[in-house]
């Protein structure tokens, strides 16, 4: 054959594809989704996301100091709120003396520069596990936004870099931002999961925090995922308000949604790979089925190509081992 054009010739070697690589993961793009307990040398291993664990607050520090010093700039926290500390007001979320706010000092303390960024929502707290205020079965969406603005707010005070609305309710950017102005927390950013879909794949997750919903689904407040023009109207809405960072969520059945996203907004795109992504690599894996370290670079990569300016996974460590 005499061809014009061979594009295998770009793949003959690992140089030259390397050479013409069009995505590179780096430690710069992971946040690490930290689950904190209380107590002290506690450390519980999620039974649906094995190697993955629940921490007290010291071995967290201890984990983070870790992170940092494999290159990792961000962590997202999550607290499991203990039992008799939920309500339908969700009150302790804005407690100055909660697990979160102690989390959030004690981890700035420890590793200044370590970004630190905290998910904003009423779940972990609420005796209904529901991310909103509930009233007659119904999740009401501004008495929940007051809320989520005391919520960010006392992540502010405690030291926060970033809060992480991951709730959907509407208006929620806009009143928060309106509160760190008026609160004069003018370094704090916001990182709103702005097309957030009601999804099958968070029961791992749910069962880290204890937070899956008493009654119902999340569906009156979530994304239907039969949807695409809606994340683009979402993060649109949210960019307008004032966030700082969009995210969508889950990570790989919606990559569509990301490029979407990617190409209608001008600020970054964070992707959250989700717990029922790191389960089900876990378990094919385990199995014997796939070569987990492959998938995982493979997955994080893609999500990367997508268009994910940053990733929230329970990978990063493999990940910025596997690259380094
Ligand atoms: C809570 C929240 C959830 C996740 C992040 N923040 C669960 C939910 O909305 O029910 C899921 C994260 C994961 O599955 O890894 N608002």
């Amino acid at each position: 054959m005499i061809l014009q054009r061979r594009p295998r010739i770009l793949r003959t070697s690992p140089a030259i594809r390397s050479m013409v690589a069009e995505t590179i993961l780096t430690p710069n793009d992971f946040i690490v989704p930290l689950f904190i307990d209380e107590g002290k040398n506690v450390q519980t291993e999620i039974p649906s996301m094995p190697n993955y664990y629940r921490r007290s607050l010291d071995l967290t520090v201890k984990e983070v100091k870790e992170l940092w010093s494999m290159g990792i700039k961000s962590v997202l926290l999550f607290i499991k709120c203990r039992d008799e500390l939920k309500d339908n007001t969700g009150k302790e979320a804005w407690n100055q003396n909660g697990l979160m706010q102690r989390s959030i000092k004690a981890i700035k303390d420890a590793v200044p520069g370590m970004y630190v960024m905290t998910d904003v929502a009423l779940d972990p707290y609420s005796s209904f596990g529901h991310d909103g205020i509930v009233e007659n079965g119904e999740i009401v969406n501004d008495p929940t936004v007051e809320a989520l603005v005391k919520m960010s707010i006392s992540h502010a005070e405690a030291g926060v870099d970033m809060v992480a609305p991951s709730d959907m309710m509407d208006g929620r950017i806009g009143a928060i931002r309106k509160g760190l102005e008026e609160n004069g927390f003018t370094r704090v950013g916001i990182m709103a999961y702005s097309a957030k879909y009601a999804s099958c794949f968070y029961g791992p997750f749910r069962d880290a925090l204890d937070s899956a919903p008493g009654f119902g689904d999340k569906k009156t407040y979530q994304m239907d995922y039969a949807n695409r023009t809606e994340a683009v109207k979402e993060a649109l809405l949210d960019v307008e308000e004032g966030a700082d960072i969009v995210m969508v969520k889950p990570g790989l059945p919606y990559l569509d949604i990301v490029r979407e996203v990617k190409n209608a907004v001008n600020v970054p795109v964070s992707v959250y790979n989700i717990s029922g992504e790191y389960a089900m690599i876990k378990a094919a894996a385990k199995m014997g089925w796939i070569n987990e370290e492959k998938a995982i670079l493979e997955t994080l990569t893609s999500i990367k190509r997508a268009g994910g300016d940053l990733i929230a996974t329970y990978f990063a460590k493999d990940a910025a081992r596997l690259i380094s």
